[in-house]
């Protein structure tokens, strides 16, 4: 009979869980595959445009494939291998500018995302969100069974400290920056986010998952601050959304006690592999300069068409609204099989579309069969 009991109780949540949607953040709407798209166009998947998911095209896979392979061949995946991480722990804070101490590592920022707030909030908490932001900060909240309480950011898309201010109680544990904000692409500058965390006692996360393309990062003034976490991922401007690997950097006390509790999730196939890319950093820095200076040709091309408002971006991936049938735009560039992110009705910038910045020939096919379908 508990057995049984159990088992309804965990359908339930498996289910509540599948039918999550979000509402406060952005629209949790899945990505078409490509296979079934391609099948359905009567093309091949490689036809099919992915612009949907923030992904970095500029990177050289033979460069990381060699590299790779260099690793393999000295790891023995027979023994755990703490030094790997030490030494990773080294190369990341000399790369973002901090003693090692105070960097975390894990398998990707959604990961430590979920494990700081497992950290930080309990059922009954608070954690506030800017709105428009990253979607998944509404997921991990409820799913932790505390409440997530949105902010929306200033029709400038700045961000509003008294606003969230506001709404910080004794319950408010954990407050979300996205800078710079995915779907936004704006940055938010030091002296907000040092004004937000040192005017409450919560963690001020802010997740620099874009920084590099942007205009520098806070990780060094983070880490004199009690209560300021920057979390930072591999997967957008290394390109390697597929390798799973993020970091966090907070002060000296902050870092290594969260680092005690976390997971040992890299292995070090993985953090060998980090290592070695940080050192060889000049082949990665080509890949986010042509990210920066595809963008900006992009933003101008998008705003030389009539009927279509952009944002600016320090990020990979530029944010926009057709003025008229949003709905009809989506589906028209999906039909012509390039793929765009759908962000729906958001608070703010309204319902707006969100492209990746591809390489030059696939910024060219973008806005080639953008013009078709506005037209
Ligand atoms: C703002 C932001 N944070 C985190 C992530 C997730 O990154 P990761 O691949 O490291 O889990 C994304 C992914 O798109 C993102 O947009």
């Amino acid at each position: 009979m508990k057995v049984r009991r159990d088992i309804e109780w965990l359908t339930e949540k498996v289910n509540a869980m599948r039918s999550f949607r979000g509402s406060l953040l952005g629209y949790v709407g899945s990505s078409p595959d490509v296979k079934q798209l391609a099948a359905k166009l009567v093309v091949s998947p490689s036809e099919v445009l992915k612009l949907d998911a923030n992904e970095n095209f500029f990177v050289d896979a033979d460069f990381l494939n060699g590299v790779f392979v260099e690793v393999f061949r000295d790891v023995d995946l027979r023994f755990y291998d703490p030094r790997a991480m030490i030494e990773l722990g080294k190369a990341l804070g000399v790369y973002v500018g901090v003693p090692s101490e105070c960097v975390v590592v894990g398998s990707g920022s959604e990961q430590l995302i979920d494990f700081i707030v497992q950290f930080f909030l309990e059922k009954g908490d608070e954690a506030i969100s800017i709105v428009p932001s990253f979607f998944m900060y509404e997921k991990r909240v409820w799913l932790s069974g505390a409440k997530l309480i949105a902010v929306p950011l200033k029709a400038d898309l700045s961000l509003d400290v008294d606003g969230i201010l506001e709404k910080v109680t004794e319950k408010t544990k954990l407050i979300f920056v996205c800078s710079p904000n995915n779907p936004t692409g704006n940055e938010f500058g030091w002296r907000e986010i040092e004004a937000l965390a040192d005017s409450c006692s919560a963690v001020v996360l802010v997740d620099e998952a874009y920084a590099e393309f942007g205009d520098g990062s806070i990780c060094q003034k983070a880490v004199e601050k009690e209560n300021v976490i920057v979390l930072r991922t591999f997967s957008k401007s290394f390109g390697l959304a597929g390798l799973r690997f993020g970091y966090f950097v907070a002060n000296r006390d902050l870092a290594p006690a969260l680092s005690e509790a976390v997971p040992y999730t890299v292995s070090t196939v993985v953090a060998r592999f980090v290592e070695k890319l940080l050192n060889r950093f000049d082949a990665v820095k080509d890949w986010i300069e042509g990210v920066k200076s595809e963008r900006e040709r992009l933003i101008e091309e998008l705003r030389s068409l009539r009927g279509v408002e952009v944002l600016d971006s320090k990020a990979n991936f530029v944010t926009f609204k057709p003025k008229a049938g949003v709905e009809r735009v989506y589906r028209g560039l999906l039909e012509k099989g390039v793929v765009v992110k759908d962000l729906g009705e958001l608070p703010v910038i309204g319902h707006c579309l969100r492209v990746t910045v591809g390489l030059p020939y696939m910024n060219d096919v973008f806005l080639r069969t953008l013009k078709d379908v506005l037209n």
